[in-house]
């Protein structure tokens, strides 16, 4: 019989996921010891860090951390000890894309999902309740229970629960408090089921009932590459949009606004971009591709597939056009990139356009200035130099991170704004026009400027989904 009453949580991986999620049911159920456990001994420092300079920035994280950590919130190396006292373990390791073998650039590295589950086999001495949290595609769980079954110790009984989160980087931490929905899936087995009440009493300690979501496991699974692929739908949807409004003549945020209106369409999600970023869309829209793939639904992995491809074409539409607009040379020029992260209140930069745009602007030859208010200057050259383009001169010569947006628009031919930053809409931008070389271009990625403001101060506002003429 698995231990219906929870009181011993831990979470294998200290990552984006699986940090705030842990860190907030402490936070929440002060009754219920959560450890958090991690091989990486650095990143269990920094969550362990005296003056709360912890390894991931979310608003509002440090002080879920201050509010519980050393209380009931322990984050730890000791893996199997936090295993083995446990009634409720969460998953919660890396799915990297896979890089090589079958289905490489499009399938989920499950490798680290299964030596967790190995290891939760090995040091188990009581019954357990495993939460996949890591998101996979469908039927891992079904693997998982393969393993744990094959490799059980007499008396040891595993229920697996799958438990995707849903939480977006830059509002994990109110996402957290105040979800839209919690899903969980299960087997529909008396066991499965019980053990599927016993994580929802874990959440219903915050989170209304009717918000508790109890599905089954394959149908959990396939929700949360669903649901990624569907919003990345979206914007692909209104950025190919966007192209034909720059064609014509419309506007495509009046155009968004229009067809938003409709009820059944909604409001939220449908602003015009440079494109989406992130390490959610593109995975889980590929993941999806490759599912469909290798159930032999060519039509279906074609469709899915072409939402990524429109993302990749409206990067480089983009790049193309600040290129097009500088007089089809961009060579020597001194372009600004304001914004490096892969949208606002967020220091994550994984697939953030902002790493596309740069690559296309030193393989064009220009020199490129970069603020951001969160990303470091490390994590900027990291990314740049990870992305294996080969710029005429070395990265650190041609680019260079500066501390203000002031200071990166100085001197520069063009500005392009890549991320929607509140701060970026009231700087001061005569000041910055005074200083640039004229004509002065900006480049609008968001759509978050005032543009009438910045034509009459002498700006040539270049926006996306507009048929302006400069
Ligand atoms: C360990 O964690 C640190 C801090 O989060 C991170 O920078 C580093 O890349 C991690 N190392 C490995 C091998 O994952």
């Amino acid at each position: 019989m698995a231990p219906i009453e929870v009181k011993k949580i831990v979470c294998i991986g200290a990552g984006y996921v699986g940090g705030p999620t842990c860190a907030v049911v402490a936070l929440k159920c002060p009754h219920i010891q959560v450890t958090i456990v991690d091989v990486n001994q650095s990143r269990i420092d920094a969550w362990n860090d005296p003056d709360f300079n912890l390894p991931i920035y979310e608003p509002g994280l440090v002080d879920v951390v201050k509010g519980c950590r050393g209380r009931n919130l322990f984050f730890s190396t000791e893996v199997d000890k936090g295993i083995a006292e446990a009634d409720l373990i969460f998953v919660s390791v890396n799915t990297p894309t896979k890089k090589s073998g079958l289905g490489a650039g499009f399938a989920a590295d499950l490798n680290y999902i299964e030596l967790a589950t190995r290891r939760i086999a090995e040091v188990s001495t009581s019954s357990k309740i495993v939460v996949e949290k890591s998101t996979v595609p469908c039927r891992t769980a079904e693997s998982m229970r393969t393993i744990l079954e094959a490799n059980a110790k007499p008396g040891c009984r595993f229920d697996i629960l799958s438990n995707p989160e849903f939480l977006a980087e830059g509002t994990a931490i109110e996402d957290l408090f105040a979800p839209d929905r919690v899903l969980i899936g299960s087997l529909q087995s008396q066991e499965g089921l019980d053990a599927c009440a016993a994580l929802a009493n874990v959440y219903a300690n915050w989170i209304p009932k009717e918000r508790i979501l109890t599905v089954g496991l394959w149908s959990s699974e396939l929700s949360k590459l669903a649901a990624n692929a569907m919003l990345a739908q979206r914007i692909s949807s209104v950025n190919m949009l966007s192209a034909i409004c720059e064609a014509t003549g419309a506007n495509v945020d009046e155009v968004a606004y229009a067809v938003g209106k409709d009820s059944r369409v909604g409001p939220k999600f449908l602003k015009a971009s440079v494109g989406f970023g992130g390490s959610c869309f593109q995975k889980y829209s590929l993941n999806l591709v490759y599912l469909a793939r290798s159930l032999n639904l060519e039509e279906v992995a074609r469709y899915w597939y072409a939402v990524v491809e429109a993302n990749d074409y409206q990067k480089n539409r983009f790049a193309k056009k600040v290129v097009d607009t500088l007089f089809n040379t961009i060579t020597g020029k001194k372009i600004a990139v304001l914004g490096f992260a892969f949208k606002a209140d967020t220091g994550d930069t994984r697939e953030s356009p902002a790493i596309d745009l740069i690559n296309h602007f030193l393989s064009e030859r220009a020199r490129v200035t970069v603020y951001d208010p969160e990303v470091q200057e490390s994590q900027i050259m990291l990314d740049l130099t990870d992305y294996g383009a080969k710029p005429a001169e070395p990265i650190q010569k041609a680019v260079t991170v500066c501390p203000s947006a002031l200071e990166a628009c100085k001197g520069a031919d063009a500005i392009v704004v890549v991320t929607e930053w509140k701060e970026f809409v009231n700087l001061d931008w005569q000041s910055i026009h005074d200083t640039m070389n004229k004509p002065a271009f900006i480049f609008d990625g968001r759509n978050i400027l005032k543009r009438q403001e910045l034509k009459n101060i002498g700006f040539k506002v270049v926006s996306i989904g507009t048929g302006d003429r400069l």
